[in-house]
């Protein structure tokens, strides 16, 4: 297994490329089994999510061709509809295929995803609305068995909770269901857009696109010719790296990054001290005096993004003051915070609520990853840390960041990745 070595660093410097968002990848690349064509999708990331879904796919008979700069997903040739256990355990997200090959085939099996480290993680919000579409949903021996050998059928669906791949999972079968369906509570991350965009530009027309209600108008089993599309920036990476500029005091920039998919972390960052500046594609963040303390709510977009939690926390230590974090979306979403007291910090925990008392001089230390973004905000901790920090079962890292370590050592962080 792979770890990462890094030292303490006065402070960064350079610019910094921002790959293609992994959590707009997995739903589009799910897209695909609705496909009449070949589709062809530039910009993917490299991160082992994307490889794991795109290897479900095969598994199931797609063709997935890597050339230079774009994938082309061909599920013409699909022919088996379980996507099994050994694939499903590795990446929960897997339950993205199971809209798709449901609209498409009129059965499909899934194997349960199971909880992760972060929560429970629960998709009972995905079944109860493909039930409502016409659906006939039992779960046999961990196994999730659809079938709706009639197709399914448009329906107004209300959400109890706002849920991203549930809103993509329902998006995705409506965009083959007979009629139109309705969506209400719909979620607006721009993740969520961005397969709604697509599928729009193809020829399912959806309205309400970016809003709380959506309606798909069903193309009655039609499938569909995708135009090729270009996957949008990672805005976490992006506040990812913006964090290491403001823990850095250093001055970033970022290209190829939407500004304006980072609205509420800009606004969080800025309370906290830092300033930017923006262009269409890029993001300057300048070093800041003194880090301010600050308050965080996670919620759902366009409000403060739980995929940034870790990394705010990790800046947190470093503010002149307390700081206070809570935590909305998740159960279990403060594992780093018992690594990040290893290295010193000075964080108490009550229930979904961090305090973080800073500025805490953190030392370096061995680490343990425990999720994706607890990996990121370690690494974030390690940038400031005296000392040596090895972080170690960063393949929870490797699962959304594209060459994290060769970003940061591009603006002068000392970082490397090792064999354990
Ligand atoms: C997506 O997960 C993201 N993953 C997560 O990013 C992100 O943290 C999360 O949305 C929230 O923004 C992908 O897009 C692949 P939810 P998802 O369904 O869709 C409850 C990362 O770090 N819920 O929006 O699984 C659920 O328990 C990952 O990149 C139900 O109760 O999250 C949670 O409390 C981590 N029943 C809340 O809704 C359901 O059927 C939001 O979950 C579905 C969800």
């Amino acid at each position: 297994m792979d770890y990462l070595k890094a030292q303490g660093v006065k402070t960064l410097n350079g610019t910094i490329n921002i790959s293609g968002a992994k959590n707009a990848s997995l739903p589009l690349i799910a897209m695909t089994i609705l496909a009449n064509n070949e589709v062809t999708i530039k910009n993917l990331p490299a991160v082992a999510d994307i490889k794991t879904l795109l290897k479900l796919l095969t598994n199931l008979g797609a063709t997935v061709d890597f050339l230079e700069d774009r994938v082309l997903v061909n599920t013409q040739p699909l022919h088996e509809t379980k996507a099994t256990y050994d694939i499903v355990k590795t990446m929960r997200a897997s339950i993205l295929v199971l809209g798709p090959i449901l609209a498409r085939f009129g059965h499909c099996e899934v194997s349960l995803p199971g909880g992760c480290a972060i929560g429970q993680r629960p998709i009972d919000l995905h079944l109860k609305a493909l039930e409502q579409m016409g659906a006939k949903i039992e779960i046999k021996a961990g196994y999730i068995e659809a079938r709706a050998p009639e197709g399914l059928t448009g329906c107004n669906i209300i959400f109890d909770k706002i849920t991203v791949t549930g809103t993509a999972n329902i998006v995705m079968a409506a965009a083959l269901a007979k009629g139109t369906t309705t969506i209400t509570n719909a979620a607006r991350e721009p993740e969520v857009v961005q397969l709604c965009e697509v599928l729009n530009e193809s020829g399912v027309t959806i309205e309400g696109i970016g809003t709380a209600v959506l309606t798909v108008h069903g193309t009655s089993g039609k499938l569909i010719d995708f135009k090729e599309f270009a996957i949008i920036p990672d805005r976490i990476e992006a506040g990812t790296y913006l964090c290491a500029g403001a823990i850095t005091r250093s001055e970033i920039t970022l290209t190829n990054v939407e500004p304006k998919h980072l609205g509420a972390v800009l606004a969080k960052l800025e309370e906290m001290g830092s300033t930017f500046t923006l262009t269409e594609d890029t993001i300057t963040i300048h070093p800041s005096k003194d880090i301010k303390p600050v308050k965080i709510v996670t919620q759902e977009y366009p409000a403060f993004p739980t995929d940034m939690q870790a990394q705010f926390l990790a800046l947190a230590t470093q503010a002149d003051g307390t700081s206070i974090i809570e935590e909305r979306l998740f159960e279990n979403r403060f594992m780093h915070v018992s690594e990040l007291q290893r290295m010193g910090a000075d964080i108490t925990l009550n229930g979904h609520t961090a305090t973080v008392n800073g500025k805490t001089q953190l030392g370096g230390t061995d680490v343990m990853a425990t999720d994706l973004r607890a990996s990121s905000a370690l690494v974030l901790a390690a940038l400031v840390a005296s000392g040596e920090t090895n972080i170690h079962r960063i393949y929870h890292l490797d699962r959304g960041y594209d060459s994290l370590e060769k970003k940061l050592e591009g603006v002068g962080a000392k970082i490397q990745r090792l064999k354990e």
